[in-house]
């Protein structure tokens, strides 16, 4: 999108608005670069402990390094009674889960240390989200909350908090590598915020209550549960064709497919088949994940034949959905989720913002009327 003649850029879409080590986006060439790493390089490899690391320091942690952020992290996985408290009113009222985490997560700042919270705050924050999702699964699911296990690590607790029962191994792999992938993405629309919230010099708690605001949104990332409900719909592969068809003849969107930034094949698509194939070799319905490729195959190619030239390639929501499927996951879950991955992106760039210093504050275009006449509220 080209500016205006006042530099206006809607959406503000192109303009560089911070500067990072965090990650880079290259939709051309289908990059994505974590702390210095290819996704691929890392997401399947390091430890979720590993990658925040990364993220926070800017380099990779030594063993003895990292088995004490490990623990420190695991420490402080227990949420107050209070936030319990509340978690279990939220569940009463049925809401979303997303909700729960916005509402939960800002009681968080109750026991942060008056003098320099910041370091305590990030590793309570990315602590706790597992924490709260899962408590307010069960709950809302009528069943007890299970307490944190500090043996296990991040990724395995999560599942373990949720389920009431340590995960394989092949299942705690899948949803580490989930949320080593998801864990930074560029300057989306959470980060933004974040980093607008801290640059005011506010705390980290309302720069994260204000991510998982803006993460909420439909817009930002809310795809997997309709393209799993289109695999759903399709069933068998070969009805695939037909069914992509009348969607694409009805000028519907195939749900997973198209990106505004990848004009390739998302690298985040690559990671997460891969992490996919892995735990449903290992553990799943091999049926379903033969049917997704085929659901793929036939979508990309009808894309092209629908839409030449548009180069609409499978994006990260398409195998999010068939990753934490396997994993037993309800859609439901899906955005918190993603969350519980992100959160530790958000607190990177939430440090990066206090090191720079600079309150952001844009400018608007006013594009209102001038010289207007008061009148009396009589003569309106
Ligand atoms: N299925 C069918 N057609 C699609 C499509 C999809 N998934 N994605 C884009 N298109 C079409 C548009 O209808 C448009 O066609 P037109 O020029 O004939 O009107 C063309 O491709 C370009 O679309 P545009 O809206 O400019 O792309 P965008 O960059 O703004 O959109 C998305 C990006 C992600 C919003 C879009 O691809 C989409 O809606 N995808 C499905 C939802 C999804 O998977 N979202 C998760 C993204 S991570």
């Amino acid at each position: 999108m080209t500016p205006d003649n006042n530099g206006y850029v809607p959406g503000l879409e192109g303009v560089i608005a911070a500067q990072t080590r965090n990650s880079r986006v290259d939709g051309l060439a289908g990059q994505l670069t974590i702390g210095g790493f290819a996704l691929e390089e890392i997401a399947p490899r390091a430890s979720f402990e590993e990658m925040t690391f990364l993220l926070w320091n800017d380099r990779l942690p030594t063993a003895d390094e990292l088995a004490a952020f490990s623990q420190e992290l695991a420490a402080l996985r227990e949420l107050p009674p209070a936030t319990l408290q509340l978690i279990e009113d939220i569940a009463a009222k049925d809401l979303d889960y997303m909700d729960a985490l916005r509402i939960a997560v800002g009681t968080l700042g109750l026991q942060a240390p008056k003098i320099d919270p910041d370091p305590w705050l990030a590793k309570r924050l990315v602590a706790t989200f597992p924490s709260i999702v899962a408590a307010a699964w069960r709950l809302s699911q009528g069943e007890a909350v299970v307490a944190p296990d500090p043996k296990l690590g991040h990724a395995a607790n999560y599942l373990y908090m949720l389920e009431g029962q340590a995960p394989s191994e092949a299942r705690a792999r899948g949803l580490e590598t989930y949320l080593n992938t998801v864990i930074d993405h560029g300057l989306n629309a959470s980060t933004f915020t974040a980093r607008v919230i801290v640059s005011t010099a506010s705390d980290f708690v309302s720069a994260i209550v204000g991510a998982v605001g803006a993460l909420k949104g439909p817009l930002h990332g809310g795809a997997p549960g309709p393209a799993l409900d289109m695999v759903f719909e399709i069933g068998e592969a070969d009805k695939a064709e037909a069914v992509l068809r009348s969607k694409l003849d009805a000028g519907e969107r195939l749900m997973g497919f198209g990106h505004r930034v990848y004009k390739v094949r998302d690298p985040r698509a690559e990671v997460l088949s891969g992490a996919a194939r892995a735990l449903y070799e290992a553990d799943g319905d091999m049926e379903l994940y033969n049917l997704v490729q085929q659901v793929e195959k036939t979508a990309v190619a009808l894309l092209e034949e629908y839409k030449p030239g548009r180069n609409l390639q499978t994006n990260v929501e398409f195998y999010t959905a068939l990753l934490l499927h396997g994993l037993d996951l309800q859609i439901a879950l899906f955005s918190p989720t993603f969350a519980v991955g992100r959160v530790s992106g958000w607190l990177a760039h939430c440090i990066e913002q206090r090191a720079d210093g600079r309150l952001i504050r844009p400018k608007a275009q006013y594009v209102g009327d001038n010289g207007r006449q008061w009148k009396a509220l009589a003569e309106r």
